[in-house]
């Protein structure tokens, strides 16, 4: 399993992460067979947020966490918070919010202190000042011990930075061969077709030129959770090139998949959903070989893209 550096640091992140938004039916027992393997693989950061499965997800890895506390310290456990789902959805970065989110995560997962926490979704009404002190707090208390950030632009990032102190180290951002739109605008820019028109924001870009650390995720997801796009006839020139490179690279079309997120040229980290233990070993396979650039450009244009 490759690994990446937090902050410079001499901290060490699977290139795979295993997001547990999807755990909620499962029994502790399954959970825990699912981090062993991800364990096993080499695989050591784990992704939740504090609304998945309304709480469940984080009450789940809380229970095997009590019945295996040995797990604990092999884990780098993250969690996001500033969603709120109530009669509707909205995004809530408040002081109160923040701190009260954080207390409820850390008890549901039965632990003292959270590896890293994202904000969730970008909160228009965000005051920065506010999220300074909440991040100071959860600092100062040890709730908390590295921040970032998901779904963030870079001038959102920018007015966090003018009063946050610590470090925004992570951007958790959607990406996968069959979700490009940041790509599609950004290889259109100063051209006539309408693809140029909205423009990217350069948070690619932008997380490679301030050293964050890219958390994609939904790598096998078309859309927004449209399904999976291996295998799926939707995507029938895509699932070629990705059969085709699986038996030349001897893997898997899931795994070439997930490469070709790794290939992007910053700090990567690669999120998956899976529930299933056998998949876990499956993506991991994707950190034992690099696409090339020609091979990566093969798999955006077969994805139905177009270039200049
Ligand atoms: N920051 C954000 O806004 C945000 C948003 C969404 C997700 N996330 C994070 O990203 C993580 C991953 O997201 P995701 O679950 O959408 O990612 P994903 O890995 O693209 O999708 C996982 C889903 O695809 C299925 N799947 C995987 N391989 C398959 C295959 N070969 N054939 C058919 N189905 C297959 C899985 O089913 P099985 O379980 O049966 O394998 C599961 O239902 C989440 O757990 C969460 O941590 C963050």
């Amino acid at each position: 399993m490759k690994t990446i550096e937090l902050n410079s640091e001499n901290t060490k992140l699977s290139s795979i992460v295993l997001g547990l938004m999807r755990i909620k039916s499962l029994s502790p027992r399954e959970v825990e067979e699912l981090v062993e393997t991800a364990l096993a693989a080499g695989i050591n950061t784990f992704d939740l947020a504090d609304i998945y499965g309304g709480g469940r997800s984080e009450e789940i890895l809380g229970q095997v966490l009590k019945n295996r506390p040995d797990l604990r310290d092999q884990m780098w456990i993250q969690s996001k918070c500033g969603i709120r789902i109530e009669e509707f959805t909205y995004f809530d970065f408040s002081k109160e919010h923040i701190l009260k989110s954080v207390d409820g995560i850390l008890k549901r997962l039965h632990i003292q202190q959270l590896d890293s926490l994202l904000l969730h979704r970008p909160d228009a009404l965000m005051e920065p000042e506010e999220i300074a002190q909440a991040f100071d707090s959860l600092e100062e208390t040890g709730k908390v011990r590295h921040f970032g950030v998901s779904n963030h632009n870079p001038m959102m990032i920018e007015l966090l930075k003018t009063a946050v102190s610590q470090p925004l180290a992570i951007n958790q951002l959607q990406l996968s061969a069959a979700f490009t739109p940041e790509f599609d605008t950004g290889f259109h820019v100063n051209m006539e077709e309408s693809l140029a028109s909205s423009g990217p924001t350069g948070i690619f870009e932008y997380a490679r030129a301030k050293d964050m650390v890219i958390q994609a995720w939904s790598v096998l997801q078309h859309g927004y959770f449209q399904g999976v796009f291996v295998g799926n006839p939707q995507f029938e020139k895509l699932n070629q090139v990705l059969n085709r490179l699986a038996k030349h690279y001897q893997t898997t079309p899931s795994a070439i998949a997930i490469a070709w997120v790794l290939r992007y040229p910053a700090n990567m980290q690669a999120i998956i959903g899976t529930t299933q233990p056998q998949r876990i070993l499956e993506a991991a396979q994707a950190t034992n070989f690099t696409l090339s650039r020609k091979e990566w450009y093969e798999i955006y244009l077969a994805a139905g893209n177009k270039l200049p």
